[in-house]
């Protein structure tokens, strides 16, 4: 507990700020991985590999930017920015030790930024009652010279926050709602990255399952109820093994990574509600 707190404080005087909670969040990540490290190692390995495979495909390779960067525990920086002119990290909030990192590698920028591009305009409850979608996120950030993008396990995140606070509004919208809007988040974030000209590498968690004494206890969708409906590999993720969470409880996540979103769509981003309507 104290290093975490003194982790938050330390990154609170370097000026990151904390108005979704996210840096709480990122520094809680932190501290549950270095309880965790030997669990999530081949997770994060299997992330890193794919992304770096995906990168070293791109002919060009002048700007590369990271959706979700966060504490970059499943991203080959150090490689990316050996194989790329520039890298951008675009994250909610950062560690110390990320900024340092970037500014000792050189040619990596952070950029602090919204990338659900909802947070600061939730919808009010006519909006939500009448499911109007979260807004498309420009997922180049205005970058130029663009020529590979990752999202690095932040697909599932993204629609938290919104969905906690629209859940907590005094007059109480319906659940259904809710989950609809939670929903049109993932599915504008897929969109957007399919929408992109260049190699769009994506890994994101997709489903939780909890056993207990190794049976099954309960199993959740992640994203929603929307199918990203994409080919590419899947693995599982010991997010918390016994004890972490709940004593005798371990809890699983399915991840799924593909090398570029835009190759190989079966169907387009499905789900019971559809399409992102824009
Ligand atoms: C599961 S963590 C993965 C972080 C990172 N890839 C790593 O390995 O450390 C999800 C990340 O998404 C970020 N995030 C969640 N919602 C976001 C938003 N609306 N805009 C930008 N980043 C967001 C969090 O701050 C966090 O760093």
């Amino acid at each position: 507990m104290l290093a975490e707190a003194l982790l938050y404080a330390r990154a609170r005087l370097a000026g990151q700020q904390n108005p979704h909670g996210h840096l709480t969040e990122l520094v809680s990540i932190w501290a549950r991985h270095r309880r965790q490290r030997r669990a999530w190692a081949e997770h994060l390995t299997r992330a890193r590999v794919l992304c770096l495979k995906a990168a070293e495909a791109c002919g060009t390779r002048r700007t590369a930017l990271v959706l979700g960067a966060g504490l970059l525990l499943d991203v080959p920086l150090e490689q990316l920015s050996a194989l790329f002119q520039h890298v951008v990290l675009a994250d909610l909030a950062f560690l110390p030790a990320t900024t340092a990192l970037a500014s000792q590698l050189g040619n990596v920028e952070l950029m602090v930024t919204d990338l659900s591009a909802c947070l600061n305009s939730l919808p009010d409850a006519q909006a939500l009652a009448a499911r109007i979608p979260a807004p498309w996120p420009d997922l180049t950030l205005g970058l130029g010279e663009l020529d590979f993008v990752y999202s690095a396990n932040l697909l599932s995140q993204l629609p938290l926050y919104a969905a906690s606070s629209l859940a907590k509004r005094e007059a109480r919208p319906d659940e259904a709602d809710v989950e609809a809007y939670a929903a049109s988040v993932v599915r504008a974030h897929l969109e957007a990255l399919r929408g992109l000209s260049c190699p769009a590498c994506l890994v994101t968690d997709t489903r939780e399952r909890g056993y207990r004494s190794g049976r099954l206890e309960y199993e959740e969708d992640l994203l929603y109820g929307v199918d990203p409906d994409l080919p590419g590999e899947t693995w599982p993720w010991l997010l918390a093994p016994r004890g972490e969470l709940e004593p005798g409880l371990d809890v699983e996540h399915m991840v799924l990574g593909v090398p570029d979103v835009r190759i190989g769509a079966r169907t387009g981003v499905s789900s019971p509600g559809g399409r992102h309507d824009r």
